[in-house]
């Protein structure tokens, strides 16, 4: 049986694009495979909690504390949702030209030395292997082409943080233009849709 893991990170509950999209490509996924099981982390509704003085050790060095040993816990338990998982989307809407906070919160507990990344003389190596991520960004401007290609600080930072760990296999679908009014929204959802569908047709075929 196949594992999908569902991160959502968007703070706008039923308006959001990102969640909508990303509920789509779950649909999908389930018509592949319909005894996957589904583990859903909603980033957006119940935040992981950011790193502090307290709680760094628990994730960075050795825990002592009973913050330290919290952190530790949960980073335990999100690293083991990632590993266990064959696919996983991940919801990322633009906040500020980079990520929301909560999601880069979640990267900050799991990527952990030992743990999904290892140094060597040869660099960094990532550990998670294997498994396909599929990313769903929703944004309210245009940064795929254009000129502001060169502040999009999303997708070549979540591109980098998924890349470190060994999540290599990224398929991004894109729905941008959201805030150009209600025609250039619905024409990017549907583009995404579409997109979509296209995915889950090309690994039909290949399987
Ligand atoms: C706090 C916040 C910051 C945002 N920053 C940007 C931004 O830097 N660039 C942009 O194009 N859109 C920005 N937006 C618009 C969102 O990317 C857009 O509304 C997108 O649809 C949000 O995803 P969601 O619908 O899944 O919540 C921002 C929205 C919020 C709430």
């Amino acid at each position: 049986m196949s594992n999908l893991l569902v991160i959502n990170s968007s703070s706008s509950g039923a308006e959001s694009v990102s969640r909508l999209l990303v509920e789509d490509a779950v649909a999908a996924l389930l018509k592949q495979t319909p005894d996957a099981r589904v583990v859903r982390r909603d980033l957006g509704e119940t935040p992981v909690p950011h790193l502090t003085t307290a709680s760094l050790a628990g994730v960075r060095g050795t825990p002592e504390t009973d913050a330290h040993h919290a952190a530790r816990a949960l980073s335990d338990e999100l690293i083991a949702e990632l590993r266990a998982a064959d696919t996983i989307v991940i919801g990322a809407p633009m906040y500020n030209f980079g990520l929301p906070t909560p999601l880069r919160a979640w990267f900050d507990h799991v990527l952990r030395a030992g743990e999904t990344f290892s140094y060597s003389e040869a660099g960094p190596k990532g550990l998670l292997e294997g498994k396909r991520v599929i990313v769903v960004e929703s944004r309210g401007g245009l940064y795929s082409e254009g000129p502001a290609q060169a502040i999009d600080f999303q997708e070549p930072y979540l591109r980098q943080l998924l890349g470190f760990i060994g999540l290599t296999d990224v398929t991004v679908v894109r729905a941008e233009k959201i805030g150009f009014g209600p025609e250039a929204r619905a024409a990017a959802i549907e583009g995404a849709r579409a997109q979509i569908a296209g995915l889950t047709r090309t690994a039909a075929q290949a399987a």
